[in-house]
């Protein structure tokens, strides 16, 4: 199994990216970490225990990481995924603890200790990840991968330019990109054709675990959001594409460009560039992807769901 890190903000999809990460046979979870995004730190971190705690993950530490972005204040998504970060089900108290390590400690000495490298896998803004690739340069040997969700080739979600992870901390964005280190960008063009449309919600109803029932009560309130903010008829679960493409690469196809964060656009502030043709005269410095294999992705994640539930 590929030894992986974890970096979320728990948010509807990552909850689903953690129960993929943890039960999929083709991943070994090393550790999940918490960055503000969808919502505060302190929401994300309890939604990060209330996901392992229902899934019954343990023995993987979290770790609370950056409460705020590096240059500019927070920007929660509470319109999306409510507020608590993680509305609709209603969640045992959490049994499940963090370590008292910050996330970016905790990162750097799994990393350190590990015999392989390890692929990281942002789900939320990329602070904790350009925190340490900046403060402790010496990670990035220990790093063979970074497969993020975020940015877009095409348009923004949340303005029209710019992805949501990408707006909120793109000077983290740039770091990351910039480091030199393999990155794969699943963006909005591929997540976008993971839909949670009612066949995969009675996919999930059938397995009639408690846990299935909690990911149908995620997805129905994911849906009403996105129906309401946007008109779109089935949610897209964008995180979980990335650790899709983790466990098995062929379910996500790419194509490698050069990729700049736009971070001084009046209008386009936190847009990814995506050079697909060439134009500009820069080293091709990531993997965009561009196509998934819908069917193959929903099997992965509908098999770790009824894992996690037999537990
Ligand atoms: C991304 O933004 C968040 O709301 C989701 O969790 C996902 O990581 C999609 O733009
Ligand atoms: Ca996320």
């Amino acid at each position: 199994p590929v030894p992986v890190v974890l970096d979320c903000d728990p948010g509807h999809d990552d909850a689903i990216a953690i129960m993929l990460a943890a039960a999929d046979p083709a991943i070994d979870l090393l550790a999940i970490t918490t960055v503000a995004g969808n919502q505060t730190l302190e929401r994300t971190t309890l939604n990060a225990r209330r996901v392992c705690t229902v899934a019954g993950i343990t023995g993987v530490p979290i770790a609370a990481g950056c409460a705020r972005p590096l240059v500019q204040p927070l920007l929660v998504a509470g319109d999306v995924h409510g507020d608590s970060g993680l509305d609709g089900p209603r969640f045992p108290e959490p049994t499940v603890d963090v370590v008292p390590e910050h996330a970016v400690d905790l990162i750097h000495r799994v990393l350190a200790e590990h015999p392989e490298p390890v692929t990281l896998v942002p789900t939320g803004p990329l602070t904790n990840v350009a925190l340490l690739l900046t403060r402790h340069p010496d990670s990035a040997r220990h790093i063979s991968e970074i497969v993020l969700m975020g940015g877009s080739v095409g348009r923004g979600n949340r303005t029209p330019a710019a992805e949501f992870n990408m707006y909120v901390d793109p000077e983290a964005a740039g770091v990351v990109l910039d480091s030199g280190l393999p990155v794969t960008m699943c963006g909005l063009d591929v997540t976008h054709q993971a839909l949670a449309t009612p066949d995969v919600l009675d996919r999930l109803g059938r397995l009639d675990t408690r846990l299935s029932r909690v990911c149908v009560e995620l997805m129905t309130y994911f849906a009403s959001a996105y129906r309401r903010l946007w008109g779109f008829a089935a949610p897209p679960l964008h995180d979980p594409v990335a650790v899709a493409r983790v466990i098995d690469p062929g379910i996500v196809r790419c194509v490698e460009a050069n990729v700049v964060v736009e971070l001084h656009g009046q209008y386009t502030r936190g847009a990814t560039v995506v050079d697909l043709h060439r134009h500009m005269d820069r080293p091709v410095n990531a993997r965009v992807a561009v196509e998934l294999d819908v069917e193959r992705f929903w099997d992965r994640v509908v098999a770790a769901v009824a894992v996690l539930g037999r537990r």
